[in-house]
């Protein structure tokens, strides 16, 4: 058997601790499997006393990341601590520059500065490997990196926050306030350390902006990601759009457009009757459409210490089994230097179905003056519904719309339309609608 892999963990949190416990209690199999054993020799956490269920009394303790990163004897720098910058940064910069392979889970990081670091990857000939980074445990890297190899595709999306759906599935099905929800989510260990991050989509667009390079061959583009999060999402949208048969899940959508690429992350109302709706709870799911294959759903555990781990390790397992001097897959699917200057499609062109709720005083001519707003930007109607007793003002009442495929501009300048009528008794809900192909 082949000398054995040595590997040196940065983190042991939920992620860290439940790598540990897999590598040790399964240290025979895995040596099968690879063809060698792989070896935990150095650690570092920011607690050395806490008990991670897993013996580490062999591996050395190294103060840093950086410090381990630096002067470890290892093969494969493991990267779970976590943040775009920082730490993270300087310790996966330490262990490409010293020629070490590196998997991290780190979706931030590799969102501002993927490109840069495979290309120093590429340059050392080792490995950057990073499946846990998106969807969990779901193998959508390497779908992308390698098995769609020659497919043109044309639209990925997905959920890609177990957190957000974990809670708009028990706010829809027990009724239970986000707050509580967002509360046992944290302690499951679903949420990032700031579960702004999730709630706001922030960390959505990281995992999008990954898969939209895999996907479309460009150079990442975070911050050209429009970005809405799920913290406006009511009980009253979650309600409505189940009446009108669908539901609410938080989506990452990259597309391909006439006139660019489109990313956007936002609450959406997906049919009731499509899989992504019923898609619940921490898990995750990862729609590509393309034009070799056609439409792949992948849906899989999306967050939490096993579902993660479970990703890091096949990451560690591919090191483990590829040869000295082989040729690599590049990191990003194809070589840092030739991706494409990304090219952006603008938000206001974005085509689609709308739901808008609107709270409005209960006064003549408010119905009409809705329809012919709608109407003088050119928005064709599937459905208007007014109800009563749906808002917050005493004589309030609730109009929803769902618009026929329009144009985000038609929409935004209707509902500019509508507030100006000073009829309104509360902010506009829109929420836009997605329709997978396939599934
Ligand atoms: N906070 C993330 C989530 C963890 O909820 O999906 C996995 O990236």
């Amino acid at each position: 058997m082949a000398d054995a892999l040595k590997i040196g963990i940065a983190g042991l949190g939920t992620v860290g601790a439940s790598l540990a416990r897999i590598l040790t209690t399964r240290a025979n199999e895995l040596a099968v499997t690879c063809g060698r054993a792989i070896e935990i020799t150095a650690v570092t956490a920011r607690d050395r006393s806490r008990d991670r269920g897993a013996d580490l009394s062999r591996a050395e303790w190294f103060s840093s990341p950086e410090e381990l990163a630096e002067k470890a004897d290892i093969d494969v720098f493991v990267e779970l601590i976590g943040g775009a910058e920082g730490t993270a940064d300087r310790s996966v910069r330490a262990a490409l520059a010293r020629g070490l392979h590196v998997v991290t889970a780190n979706k931030a990081l590799l969102a501002r500065c993927g490109v840069e670091l495979a290309a120093i990857a590429e340059e050392k000939g080792v490995l950057l490997n990073f499946e846990a980074a998106v969807a969990g445990g779901i193998p959508v890297i390497k779908a992308l990196r390698e098995s769609l190899t020659g497919n043109t595709i044309s639209r990925i999306y997905g959920i890609m926050n177990g957190t957000c759906n974990y809670i708009l599935t028990r706010m829809e099905k027990e009724g239970l306030s986000f707050e509580a929800c967002l509360k046992e989510a944290q302690r499951l260990g679903y949420a990032e350390a700031d579960p702004t991050f999730d709630i706001e989509g922030n960390d959505t667009a990281h995992k999008l902006a990954i898969l939209t390079t895999l996907a479309f061959g460009t150079r990442i583009a975070a911050d050209q990601i429009y970005l809405e999060g799920i913290s406006n999402i009511s009980i009253e949208d979650i309600h409505a759009a189940a009446d009108l048969g669908y539901r609410i899940k938080l989506l990452g959508v990259a597309q391909r457009t006439e006139s660019g690429i489109e990313q956007r992350v936002h609450p959406t109302m997906v049919p009731h009757d499509s899989v992504i709706a019923q898609v619940d709870g921490v898990t995750n799911a990862v729609a590509i459409e393309s034009d070799i294959l056609g439409e792949l759903l992948m849906v899989g555990p999306g967050a939490g210490g096993n579902a993660t781990a479970s990703a890091v390790l096949g990451d560690i397992a591919d090191i483990a089994k590829s040869r000295p001097g082989a040729q690599r897959v590049p990191v990003l699917g194809k070589p840092a230097a030739s991706l494409e200057v990304y090219q952006q499609a603008q938000m206001q062109s974005h085509e689609g179905g709308y739901f808008i709720r609107l709270t409005v005083l209960d006064r003549a001519g408010v119905f009409a003056n809705v329809a012919t707003q709608m109407a003088q930007n050119g928005i064709s109607l599937e459905s208007i519904v007014q109800r009563a007793n749906g808002g917050s003002a005493s004589d309030a009442k609730t109009i929803i719309l769902v618009t026929h495929a329009t144009t985000e501009d038609s929409v935004r300048k209707a509902v500019a339309g509508i507030k100006g009528g000073n009829y309104l008794s509360g902010e506009p809900q829109v929420i836009r609608i997605e329709r997978p192909k396939a599934f």
